[in-house]
């Protein structure tokens, strides 16, 4: 049992030192702010010549290239590619978009990244809040979305995300995505009520699954094609904001070689809290699956939690899942007794790799 008591609101928001509450609070808003201000001159030059879509990016700055890739699977005819490294697929090239972005504007991966890309002729478009891509963008004149700073990385998607999805729409690539965003933004605003820090205990579906996971092994399961990229996503933010171990995986793959390893080592497999991550548009096969495999680990795991979507709308129920594992990984470091906000680790290892260049 945690020292902490999840029902105290001051002390929650006493050891969140740099807002990430707040910043929570504010993504419904942060959503829609961009999706309506992405500046005029963000465009893609002959956007009926693009033919592949990069997101070079890395960390918080790279999830958004995920639910990009994952919300326009089944939308566009053209592959979006999310690429963490320092160089780019051999394809990227004249016919290339490729969105540059790092909130901070200096990891040395996207750097690397965008000036291959420059090399290679990509059409490019640089999402940042300042930092050497800003410059970079600034003296090559391209096509930039400026966004706000005093965020950390994860607390920025909706300033990180909403803009790919808009310059897509001005390529003609989607839809309006606006009334798209509106929901998002209801939907958030009313998950918001039920998971704020006022929330109590009893009332707050992320309180008490940090409950769940607080000195467990979280093991977060998603499904492909749709809550795949947030079982990534809830992976992260409870490594981040609680300084956590947790794993990720999805279905249908996981049935091919995870389930297999639930049986030796039961002292260890009673660590594992698993969380199921599930949406009602989940392949029929996929949700059977579920439900086996369920019965299957059962016996072995400290416990399953199923978290599902809310929302009319697909990019709606995918936030609604981002929005519940954001606040449990908050929630977690706060029975951890660790402030969500830092994370002097990668911060370090920067810095130590920038003294051996
Ligand atoms: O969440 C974080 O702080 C990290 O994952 C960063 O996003 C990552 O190190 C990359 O930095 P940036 O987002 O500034 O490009």
């Amino acid at each position: 049992m945690s020292s902490f008591d999840l029902n105290d609101v001051k002390a929650i928001y006493s050891n969140d030192s740099t807002g990430m509450l707040e910043s929570l609070a504010g993504l419904p808003r942060q959503c829609m702010v961009s999706c309506l201000q992405l500046p005029q001159n963000v465009d893609v030059k002959n956007g009926d010549k693009i033919k592949n879509i990069v997101v070079a990016g890395i960390g918080g700055s790279a999830i958004g290239g995920d639910l990009l890739r994952v919300y326009t699977a089944g939308k566009i005819k053209i592959p979006v590619v999310v690429s963490r490294d320092y160089s780019l697929p051999a394809f990227v090239g004249p016919e290339t978009l490729l969105f540059a972005v790092s909130y901070s504007g200096n990891t040395e991966e996207t750097l690397s990244a965008v000036e291959q890309g420059r090399k290679m002729g990509a059409n490019i478009v640089v999402i940042t809040s300042g930092g050497k891509l800003m410059e970079m963008a600034l003296s090559q004149d391209y096509p930039l979305v400026r966004v706000p700073q005093g965020f950390s990385p994860r607390a920025a998607t909706g300033f990180l995300f909403i803009p790919t999805l808009r310059v897509l729409e001005k390529a003609g690539f989607l839809e309006n995505i606006t009334p798209k965003i509106e929901v998002v933004q209801e939907t958030l605003k009313c998950l918001h009520e039920k998971l704020r820090p006022e929330s109590p205990v009893q009332e707050n579906p992320a309180k008490q699954l940090a409950l769940k996971l607080y000195c467990k092994i979280p093991v977060i399961w998603g499904v492909a094609g749709t809550s795949e990229v947030v079982a990534q996503r809830w992976k992260g933010q409870i490594n981040e904001n609680a300084k956590a171990p947790a794993y990720w995986n999805v279905f249908p793959e996981l049935n091919h070689n995870e389930i297999v390893g639930f049986k030796s080592g039961p002292d260890l497999l009673k660590n594992i809290q698993v969380v199921i991550l599930r949406d009602e548009e989940d392949h029929p096969r996929v949700q059977q699956r579920i439900e086996i495999t369920k019965r299957i680990i059962n016996p072995a795991v400290s416990g399953i939690t199923e978290v599902s979507t809310a929302g009319k709308e697909e990019l709606a129920r995918l936030f609604s899942l981002i929005y519940s594992g954001d606040y449990t990984s908050v929630y977690l470091s706060m029975l951890y007794g660790v402030d969500p906000g830092p994370v002097e680790v990668i911060e370090s290892l920067k810095k130590e790799l920038a003294r051996v260049q």
